[in-house]
This record gives structure tokens, sequence and C-alpha cells, in this order.
């Protein structure tokens, strides 16, 4: 018999030229992960790193990373945002090891190369030799110079008090990446107010990377999976909702306004699923409107690629995804508030924290989902994702029954993916 050892193609095979089917293999191809990382991470794209009030005072700074690449994002003397790729012009260590912290320079610690907050190298150990016995040894060649040696520096935008950066220093601006639609939910959400930090939360989530931007762009689970949102009546099907996309499809806003359109009050009477489930702590759900909402009781924003900024009532988040290889990416939570919030908005803000992050009420569906469906992907890769609710087509929509922004991600994928360069 001639037995043949199954291989499995690098090329992406879609059932049809619509993306209502999505191939298992582009969440379990190494290579395919590889290309995503430079087409979609590390080029044409402004990723996420941070918020400014994270890094308030000069010197400040926060490691994270751009796709699987680390970088820090420091604060210099004259208030300036830089990020800089934490790899030694020297002999490439990753040197800052510190999730954030205070510096006057950043110096690597394996040969003491230490450069500006800016990333320029100013200063190299026995550059010019060492002298001994009257001569001269070693140090570096005549030709030498610290200007050549400067950390890689990304291209930075800041809109809001958030930051983005980008390998790829002929980018468009962020705001034409964001595209007008998407840029005025942002601007509703970060309308110039200064940010506080209220806390982190981390967790690493078993699954493709995509599975987190997919899900965000899923309107279709949260009445059936969550079922802490159903009875507590945080989500209904029938909401007043509309799901919104750039132009080029791969950014989405869920948009939803709790009870009648534009009666805020409406939003805290909690009407219950299961009339006999109450909670310990009923405020977990003290909403109060706000004015900045101008409506919506919820805008679920998903960036391509890198992040989700959140609101739900009163809680508000950036959610960073940071790829970790094809099956894996550490999801990174950051709570915030504005600095005009009253103390006890502050306290409501954190206690509807707790519905978000990795044990929250209702996120923790979520992360267990995603994992559950890489481990279907890995087990039959060659089969493929339905995403045929609400038809075959991308298209904004003024309900929630529909997976378009799944398809109108894909799309934008395809496009992406396969262009020839
Ligand atoms: S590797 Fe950084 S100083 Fe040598
Ligand atoms: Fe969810």
């Amino acid at each position: 018999m001639n037995q043949q050892t199954p291989t499995f193609p690098q090329e992406i095979r879609w059932e049809s030229s619509d993306t209502s089917r999505v191939p298992f293999q582009i969440y379990t191809d190494e290579s395919n992960h590889r290309k995503e990382l430079e087409r979609l991470f590390y080029r044409k794209h402004w990723c996420y790193v941070g918020l400014e009030a994270e890094i308030p005072n000069a010197g400040d700074f926060k490691r994270t990373v751009v796709g699987e690449r680390s970088v820090i994002m420091v604060r210099d003397a004259e208030g300036g945002i830089n990020v800089i790729e934490n790899v030694c012009a020297h002999r490439g260590m990753q040197f800052c090891r510190e999730r954030s912290g205070n510096r006057k320079e950043l110096v690597c610690p394996y040969h003491q190369w230490n450069y500006t907050l800016k990333g320029d190298l100013q200063g190299v150990p026995f550059r010019r030799g060492v002298k001994q016995d009257g001569k001269v040894n070693g140090g570096m060649p005549a030709d030498f110079k610290t200007s050549d040696h400067n950390l890689n520096k990304l291209k930075v935008a800041t809109r809001g008090g958030v930051v983005f950066a980008s390998f790829d220093h002929e980018i468009e601006s962020l705001e034409d990446f964001l595209g007008p639609e998407i840029l005025g939910y942002f601007d509703r959400l970060f309308n110039g107010r200064k940010l506080t930090i209220l806390g982190y939360n981390r967790q690493r989530i078993p699954g493709n990377w995509k599975l987190m931007q997919e899900n965000i762009k899923d309107p279709y689970h949260p009445g059936l999976l969550h079922t802490w949102f159903v009875t507590f009546g945080l989500w209904r099907a029938d909401n007043k909702s509309e799901l919104k996309m750039d132009l080029h499809h791969r950014h989405a806003a869920m948009i939803s306004t709790r009870g009648q359109a534009g009666k805020a009050d409406q939003v805290t009477q909690v009407s219950s699923f299961k009339e006999s489930m109450s909670l310990e702590d009923p405020r977990f759900l003290d909403i109060v409107p706000e004015d900045w909402w101008k409506g919506p009781t919820a805008v679920m924003m998903t960036v391509f690629p890198s992040v989700i900024f959140q609101q739900q009532v009163n809680s508000v988040s950036t959610r960073h995804i940071q790829p970790s290889g094809n099956g894996s990416f550490d999801f990174v939570w950051t709570h915030f508030g504005f600095e005009d919030d009253s103390q006890e908005m502050t306290q409501r803000r954190l206690r509807q924290a707790n519905l978000f992050g990795p044990a929250g009420f209702v996120s923790a569906d979520d992360g267990e989902v995603i994992e559950f469906s890489q481990q279907g992907f890995e087990q039959k890769p060659f089969h493929r994702a339905l995403a045929e609710l609400g038809g075959r087509g991308v298209e904004n929509t003024d309900h929630m029954v529909t997976e378009t922004l799944i398809r109108g991600m894909y799309r934008y994928w395809r496009e992406t993916m396969e262009a020839s360069d």
C-alpha cells in the first residue's frame, strides 16, 4: 500500500469567495501566524501600547508588546512619549525586564550600554579602550559612531490619552486608520478628559488571538452564553442596537442602548429573567447614567488587530490582545476612570469591573469558549466554522442578530493576507 504522510498545505483554503465559512487552519497554522504578525501587526497597522496616564512623569516607563515584539513606552524629560523596541543595539539582549518603573536613562545590564529616554545611544563602556602600562588596549574602531546604534524607535500616535505605535514609519495617520465613524466612538470615550488608572487584569488564554476580536464582534452569543447578563437584565436581544464598521471592515463598534431609546433611567431597572435570583450585593448594578454616553449604555469597540475599548455602563477599560504563538495570547485589561470622577463614581467603576477580567461574572465565559474553540480547531484543522447569521454579506446593521462583523473582519483579513506583496 502506498502510504503517504498527510501534509497540511501552507495555503489557506476558503470554501467560497465570501467569508461566511472560516477555515480552522487560520487558527492552527504556525506559518500563517507568522505572516499575520508581519502583515497585521508590524506593517500598516497602528497597535495599542497603553494610556498616557500610566506614565505621567518624566522617566516613567511601561514594558509591553506590539504583536510579539517587546517594546518600552517611556516619557522623556520634555514630556514626549517614545515607544522603543526592547532589543539592545549591542548584542541584542531584551534588556528591560521590569513591567514598569522610572529611569533617568535606559541601561542594558549585559555590557552597560546606555540610552536616553528617546532611545539614543549615549554611552559605551571601554569605547576608547583601556589604558595599561602606557598602552591603550581595545576599544571601538575609530569610525564607531554612537548615532549609528540607537534603539529601534517606533512611530507613535496619541489621541485622547491613548498611545498607539507602529514599526511602519510609512503608515497613514491614526485618524485615517480608524476612519471617521469609529473615530467618533473613540472620541466619545476618550474626549480629552484626563484618565486615571484603576487597575489591571492579566490572563493567558489558550486560543488564537483572532478569537478575541471575533468574540467582541459577535452579538449572537452574549444573550445566550452569558447567563449573568441576561439574569440581571444587562443584555437583551431586543435592546436598541447598531453595528458599525470602518470602510475596510477591520474595526467595529457594537452599540446598544438598554431600555427605551433616550430614557437613560431605564438602565437601572433590573428586570430579572430568573426572578428568584438576586445579587447578594446589588451595588454591582448601581448604574448611574453619564452625560458623555450621549444615549448608548454600552459601546464595545474592536480596533484591529490589537485592542478592544470597552464601555459597559459605568465600567470602562482597554483590553490589549498580545499574541503568543498561533494557539495562545495574553489578554491585558486596563480599567480606568476619569480625573473628574467623584469618589462614589470611582467605587462604582471598580465594582462594575467585577463583571470583567479573567474571573469576571461575564468575561470568564468568553475565556473558556475561546479555549474550547481552539481545541475544536486543533482536532480537525481541515474543517471550517460557520458565520452565516444574518446572511453571507458584510454591512452595517440596526440590529444584533447577525455575524456580519466577523464576516467583515475576515473579508479584510483575506484582502490583506492574500495580497501579493
Ligand atoms: S547586549 Fe546590551 S550592552 Fe551588550
Ligand atoms: Fe462575551
